[in-house]
């Protein structure tokens, strides 16, 4: 599942490929229409699926669609690699320990919106991310893996957000790897 750039989501697609994760990428579901993630799939070889959230009735109309195209696909894990919408608990039961997210910040801390402006605006000097299960509670489940990155003097948004992304590619198939073994997937 991605809205953006994609970066996560072709992070997985390459662990997959060069045998660091042992599985198989079966689809990409995007919210935004040409969207880099889409883009991605495409020069990748990824099936895309584009559920504009602007054509549903509301949450639930558009997790019961994106749970139809999973179960089409026969998905067994779903990785919210970048999407920008909050997830309704018919997607997070129909995927319990399934349902793993990537966020730009070291959780429980900056949850939510901008993890990596509320990391600059408080101050701190080691910013991150986290990669856990998804539970109803945003950015509250359980943690799979983390990494922390220095907040360099000077750091600006743009720079401090390379940075923990070089990190978010490094462990977010890491996470997959370890909520596939938890549920005896691999
Ligand atoms: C990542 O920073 C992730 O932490 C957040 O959204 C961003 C997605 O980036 N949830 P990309 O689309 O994978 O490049």
């Amino acid at each position: 599942m991605a809205s953006g750039n994609g970066s996560n989501f072709e992070a997985v697609v390459l662990a997959c490929r060069n045998g660091q994760l042992a599985a198989e990428v079966a689809l990409l579901v995007v919210n935004n229409p040409g969207c880099g993630a889409a883009g991605r799939a495409g020069r990748l070889g990824i099936p895309c699926q584009l559920h504009d959230h602007r054509s549903f009735s509301g949450r639930g109309a558009l997790d019961q669609a994106l749970i139809a195209s999973f179960r089409a696909a026969r998905v067994e894990l779903v990785v919210m690699a970048g999407w920008m919408r909050i997830v309704t608990p018919t997607l997070i039961a129909a995927f319990p320990e399934r349902l793993v997210n990537i966020h730009p910040s070291l959780l429980p801390s900056f949850r939510g919106l901008d993890g990596v402006g509320q990391a600059l605006a408080a101050g701190v000097r080691l910013a991150g991310c986290t990669a856990h299960l998804v539970s109803e509670e945003v950015d509250a489940g359980r943690i799979l893996a983390q990494a922390a990155v220095p907040v360099l003097e000077g750091d600006d948004h743009a720079g401090l957000s390379a940075r923990i992304q070089v990190q978010e590619h490094r462990i977010l198939p890491l996470a997959v790897e370890l909520a596939a073994r938890r549920l005896g997937l691999l």
